[in-house]
């Protein structure tokens, strides 16, 4: 799609109203509107998350994945150099590498044997100039024009970025001051990973980005998570949002008191304490006493730290109605055993098989299904907690952070926003 017609196909785009209270349903179903997210969103001038710098560790050692829909392989070369590009063969069209992780000398497309260097130049063509005096690339072959496309990459406290713009501000500017700050805590030491898990929903992308955003669902959609006392919507929490209005956010919840017996305050209703605290309640580990966070980083991860179990989940959008999410799981290279227990129990509370994940993604699912039918016009309603922007609220009873996520939205995807406050 070219310049021009990439600013028709936008303008063509019925936008939410002008406080962002109003998200017409199409901006979640429309093939057409998916496809401008490639060009403008992933494509275009923002961070994608493409790994932790200490997969890659060793030299030779590739992880693949995808920014949007173009897949990716991060690599260190023998000198020590990150390198990404994407994993499409520069001759036909093939998958370069098939593993999703690994270590190798270079990479060999299966189709005609072209063969990559680990920083993706090409650096073998079998029979280049053909045999026996036939065949053969024309004379003004090079084959230094025919790499792999790269991505630029930046990293911040171990992990490591990516983008295809050369606009993209520098990486700090892009998170903003209060993301980087809890980004150094919580990945300020050697870190280890120690698992991955792949987690498919039937829903729009920014249906889960949505989520990520909302604290306030939490303790209606996940009724435990208050009743057995892990959290409670009155406990004390920031949300701040940062880069071009609000893309990126980070939603922070603070360990409540001694005072409070170490527990959130009372609630209403039924309370079950756990017998056994451990399977979902944190020990405070860092400085701060954060009991939880959740940092958005648009438009591709969500690093979740709720107690001791920290995951990174990459954002995967497969098509208009379908969303894979990538976790992996880390921990620290001088955990004790009890804390490397304590972290696992956890992974199993907060990964795709607890109760949280799949009680999201089936609330997610349940909004597609019913959104998809173009003939049933619609918005959604974000007006909880005011309309408009803001760019710091000091508590969790808001839908804030998703107003601001639209304005960032619209503002990358050239949609103009229509009246503020239509009914
Ligand atoms: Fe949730």
């Amino acid at each position: 799609m070219d310049g021009l017609e990439s600013a028709n196909a936008a303008a063509r785009i019925a936008g939410p109203s002008g406080d962002f209270s109003r998200i017409p349903y199409h901006l979640y179903t429309d093939q057409s509107v998916f496809d401008l997210e490639q060009e403008r969103i992933f494509r275009g001038p923002t961070w994608n998350y493409l790994g932790f710098e200490t997969e890659v560790g060793e030299p030779g050692d590739y992880i693949t994945g995808y920014v949007g829909t173009t897949p990716y392989v991060l690599t260190r070369d023998k000198d020590g150099a990150l390198h990404a590009f994407v994993n499409r063969c520069a001759h036909r069209g093939v998958a370069v590498v098939r593993e999703l992780r690994g270590n190798a000398r270079n990479f060999t497309c299966i189709y005609h044997q072209w063969c990559y260097a680990l920083n993706g130049d090409l650096i073998g063509v079998p029979m280049m100039k053909g045999m026996r005096g036939v065949g053969g690339y024309p004379e003004d072959f090079q084959v230094a024009d025919h790499g792999l496309t790269r991505l630029r990459l930046a990293t911040f406290s171990g992990i490591v970025f990516g983008t295809f713009s050369d606009e993209t501000p520098p990486l700090e500017d892009y998170l903003g001051p209060a993301i980087c700050a809890r980004l150094k805590t919580v990945c300020g030491r050697p870190i280890k990973v120690t698992g991955y898990h792949r987690h498919t929903m039937r829903a729009n992308w920014k249906l889960f980005v949505e989520n990520t955003r909302d604290m306030y669902h939490a303790p209606m959609l996940h009724p435990f998570v208050s009743v057995f006392e892990i959290a409670d919507a009155a406990m004390q929490a920031t949300m701040e949002m940062s880069h071009r209005g609000g893309l990126n956010s980070i939603l922070s919840g603070y360990k409540p008191t001694d005072a409070d017996g170490g527990r959130p305050p009372p609630r209403q209703g039924k309370r079950i304490p756990l017998e056994e605290p451990d399977v979902a309640i944190g020990v405070p580990e860092f400085p701060d006493g954060l009991a939880i966070s959740i940092i958005s980083i648009f438009p591709s991860c969500l690093f979740t730290l709720p107690g001791n179990t920290f995951s990174v989940r990459q954002i995967r959008p497969k098509g208009v109605d379908e969303v894979e999410t990538l976790y992996t799981w880390y921990a620290f290279e001088d955990d004790d055993d009890e804390m490397a227990e304590r972290r696992r129990m956890q992974n199993n509370m907060f990964g795709p098989a607890g109760y949280v994940a799949m009680e999201d993604a089936e609330a997610m699912e349940l909004i597609q299904q019913r959104i998809s039918d173009a003939a049933l016009e619609g918005r959604s309603l974000l007006e909880f907690g005011g309309r408009g922007t803001e760019d710091r609220i000091d508590h969790m009873l808001s839908e804030g952070a998703l107003r601001a996520f639209w304005k960032g939205y619209c503002d990358i995807m050239g949609i103009e926003p229509g009246p503020a406050g239509a009914a």
